[in-house]
């Protein structure tokens, strides 16, 4: 059966951020502190799913979905990420499963999008190897309530993003600003990972997958430097990701660090374990060029040259259908036979979505966005990529991390003072779609 999905956080729409013993994350604290989140908005009620989630789950069964991607708050179910565990923070998933399951929508958590309890932040949070051990740990408490219902499993949400956004530039939780220094994050969010796999499947998960973030790079121009930047930075932001566990074996981070002391005997084992399947988010393709003038003082191998030429979001992302062909039947070659199936875990776009004087958002951008990425997402397929979902971002309008509640990617309008949700025209074209589309292709 095709996945066709949307997909959520748990940061990002649950609110009830101090109810039924959920401890604090590294995003309730980053979020409060002045200047971290635009205009000061914070996840503390959000879209106030964890008490509207009825309503919700009945917004999927209504679309016609057959799978939800949401996220696990580790602080929900560990408030001090490790030790307690807060049945009552359990208690809220296994409603949800069950709910999902009863209008046949499967399940699809993520057991970390970004959301680190406070309390391992203070002992290091992901620069802390003990993190990754601890991490694995949650992930067999989660799965030993719901793996008898739930098939797939995802382990983290973008490693990348969370080790550039969050420790190398701080414009993320936990906002540490270490540059190339946050690599060894990267590491044990992959250890992490792979322990997880481990935890996950003695627990009886039957399928295991792991999100990343993956971006086409286009060099500037034809130059030797600006195509070496673009290596150096397809490294960066893909390859460090997909290397490990696909290949066993990181790609040459020299342009990054000197030594790999972080890496211990036995670890890039772990991290290999064999996957169900891989899933990719993709919003858009990524312009490099050689840094230019004096030494920049982030001391990176690239820069970004930006992409004009295209239509941008609300974000200023621009939008390039055909980079998601281009990145699926990359990732095909790159990594031929040891790549496995894919799952398009993420894929949409903000816009401004103003209702209308009857109350109605007419999003037909988003429409085109959607309806040109499935496109290039089949066109792949055709030409030999092993794709079996794809979930749109977002179910609902909800906390954009940095830009608060100012990007909105839902195919449902949030209200966020009333928590009113209205379907937009993009829910109604979807619904249409998943009406016309036989579930197996
Ligand atoms: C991705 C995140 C997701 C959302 C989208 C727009 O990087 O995984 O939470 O913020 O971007």
């Amino acid at each position: 059966m095709f996945l066709w999905g949307t997909a959520t956080a748990a940061y990002q729409i649950e609110g009830a951020a101090g109810e039924d013993g959920r401890g604090p994350s590294v995003w309730d604290t980053f979020a409060h502190e002045p200047g971290r989140v635009r205009d000061g908005h914070t996840g503390d009620v959000a879209c106030d799913h964890y008490h509207r989630w009825p309503e919700d789950v009945a917004l999927m069964a209504g679309l016609g979905v057959n799978a939800y991607r949401f996220s696990i708050s580790w602080p929900r179910v560990l408030p001090t990420g490790a030790g307690e565990v807060n049945r009552r923070g359990l208690d809220f998933y296994d409603r949800l499963t069950d709910a999902l399951l009863a209008e046949g929508v499967q399940p699809v958590p993520t057991l970390f999008h970004w959301d680190l309890p406070q309390a391992l932040e203070e002992r290091g949070g992901w620069m802390d190897r003990d993190v990754s051990a601890l991490f694995a740990e949650y992930a067999a408490t989660v799965a030993a309530r719901l793996a008898d219902r739930v098939p797939l499993w995802i382990t983290l949400n973008e490693p990348f993003v969370h080790m550039a956004f969050g420790y190398a530039m701080g414009v993320h939780a936990p906002g540490r600003v270490l540059m190339t220094g946050a690599l060894p994050a990267a590491h044990h969010q992959l250890l992490g990972h792979g322990l997880a796999v481990q935890a996950l499947r003695a627990a009886g998960a039957r399928q295991v997958a792991l999100t990343n973030n993956c971006t086409p790079v286009w060099p500037a121009s034809t130059r030797e430097q600006d195509v070496a930047a673009a290596g150096a930075y397809d490294i960066l932001h893909n390859r460090l990701f997909n290397d490990p566990v696909l290949l066993g074996a990181y790609p040459d981070l020299s342009a990054y660090t000197g030594s790999l002391e972080f890496v211990r005997d036995g670890d890039l084992k772990t991290i290999s374990a064999p996957l169900d399947a891989l899933g990719i988010n993709y919003y858009n393709p990524t312009r490099i060029a050689a840094p230019t003038g004096p030494p920049t003082d982030t001391g990176l191998p690239f820069a970004d040259a930006g992409i004009t030429g295209y239509p941008t979001t609300a974000f200023g992302w621009p939008v390039v259908p055909d980079g998601l062909r281009e990145l699926l039947t990359g990732l095909k070659s790159r990594y031929g036979a040891a790549l496995p199936p894919i799952l398009i875990t993420e894929n949409g776009c903000s816009q401004p979505d103003e209702p209308t004087e009857r109350g109605t958002i007419e999003d037909e951008a988003r429409v085109d966005f959607l309806d040109r990425h499935i496109a290039a997402m089949r066109q792949a397929m055709a030409e030999g990529v092993d794709v079996r979902g794809y979930f749109v971002w977002s179910l609902l309008d909800n906390f954009e991390w940095a830009e608060g509640y100012h990007q909105r990617f839902g195919l449902v309008h949030v209200d966020f003072a009333t928590g009113r949700r209205t379907p937009k025209r993009s829910y109604r074209w979807f619904k249409g779609f998943l009406e016309g589309q036989n579930t197996d292709t």
